[in-house]
């Protein structure tokens, strides 16, 4: 029984709060009409031409540019950061073979709480230690959880080399060609950061109830993990295996859209054109194919993209190129989610260390649109 009296107190709110400003931040600035994506004031097109993930780190952080000394501080911390206690790493070991790896990450992460003694001080430089390794432990967790699903022993992280060598590094066994790690990087820089998308929001949600950063970045890959978030890339990846080839794109987009499935990778909350960061993941894709002298992937990519246009009017996402990068990239589909995490997990702390400089927790209200004074009757009568 609805009470009128209480029904429509206010404008029915947004449906999924869809252009809501719910606080304020500098970190990152997405402007969906133009299609621009800025981090702490710089655009992403100029990151991702001449920046580096260990740059784009520090600015996300500190809000601005490091200088020399202080890059090569950031890049000493997190290789000193990167290993993993032996009790985690054994931890990992008991998990299911089968667990998808964003649950692994997600256990993995709410475990390093438990050994780590500082983790529920959140002044601001004990905050920054722990978002140092996190940073650095990501990678190493993401690779180790492979290599232990594939029943490896996990690869000792190299200090010699950057977040994203490192991590090929770590998956693989052998140091990356300098191609594959730069554009490993660049895939960092533009995943690190995107305003308040529904992982960054859960964790600005946990910290402003002054929960550790943990807690925060665990709730948020948990939130990251559904298909409506970072779980597009890897299906993204599986559609276009299903589809096979280039003559069948046209039939299975058509034949997916008239049965109301969403096709992954397309449409945004956002954007309503291109998304910046999908211009460079295009170029990537079509140049790892070429590099690898299979460009199959890059042209049925393409020809998604344009039946897409076609019959919906949807661009691309960050997730469509993403997806056919990493495969010609050699690297297994189910890291594609987690590898979005070993990113986003720069953008997570810089949320959380602004939410804890200036924190209100966060308690929206709702719209009730149940009862009121309903007689209470006995189980019995009923
Ligand atoms: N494939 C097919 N149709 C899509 C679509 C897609 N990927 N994305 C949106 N649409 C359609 C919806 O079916 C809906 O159509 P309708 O009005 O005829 O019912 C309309 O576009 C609006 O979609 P909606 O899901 O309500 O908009 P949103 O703002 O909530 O969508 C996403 C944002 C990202 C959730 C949505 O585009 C989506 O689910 N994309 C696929 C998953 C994905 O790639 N996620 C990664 C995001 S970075």
């Amino acid at each position: 029984m609805i009470d009128p009296a209480n029904q429509a107190k206010t404008d029915a709110p947004a449906a999924g709060l869809r252009g809501v400003t719910a606080g304020t931040s500098t970190v990152s600035d997405v402007n969906g009409e133009r299609g621009e994506l800025v981090y702490q004031g710089y655009n992403i097109h100029d990151l991702a031409r001449h920046s580096t993930f260990e740059e784009v780190v520090f600015l996300l952080w500190h809000k601005r540019l490091p200088r020399k000394p202080e890059f090569d501080e950031l890049r000493h911390a997190l290789s000193r950061s990167s290993d993993l206690p032996n009790e985690v790493v054994n931890l990992m070991k008991q998990l299911p073979r089968e667990a998808d790896l964003i649950d692994v990450l997600r256990t993995t992460v709410s475990a390093l709480e438990l050994y780590d003694p500082t983790a529920r001080d959140i002044a601001r430089d004990a905050s920054l230690r722990t978002a140092i390794k996190l940073t650095a432990q990501f990678p190493t967790i993401v690779a180790a959880s492979e290599r232990v699903r594939r029943g490896l022993e996990p690869i000792k992280p190299d200090p010699r080399l950057n977040v994203a060598g490192n991590f090929l590094y770590m998956l693989k066994g052998e140091k990356p060609s300098d191609r594959d790690a730069r554009v490993f990087d660049v895939a960092l820089i533009l995943h690190a950061d995107h305003e308040l998308n529904a992982s960054t929001f859960t964790a600005r949600v946990v910290a402003g109830t002054l929960a550790d950063m943990y807690g925060a970045v665990t709730a948020a890959i948990a939130a990251l993990s559904g298909p409506l978030h970072g779980g597009a890339n890897t299906n993204v990846m599986k559609m276009l295996l299903e589809i096979g080839e280039l003559k069948n794109v046209e039939p299975y987009i058509k034949k997916a859209l008239s049965e109301k499935r969403k096709i992954m990778g397309f449409g945004h909350a956002v954007y309503r054109t291109e998304d910046p960061r999908a211009t460079h993941l295009r170029k990537f894709s079509q140049e790892m194919g070429e590099l690898g002298g299979e460009t199959k992937w890059y042209e049925m990519s393409r020809q998604v993209e344009a039946v897409m246009m076609q019959e919906k009017g949807l661009y691309p996402n960050v997730d469509f190129f993403s997806a056919s990068t990493y495969y010609m990239m050699g690297i297994p589909l189910e890291l594609y989610t987690p590898i979005f995490a070993v990113s986003r997990i720069s953008g997570w702390t810089a949320h959380i260390l602004e939410q804890y400089a200036d924190n209100k927790l966060i308690r929206p209200r709702a719209e009730y649109r149940g009862g009121h004074n309903l007689p209470y009757v006995p189980i019995e009568q009923r």
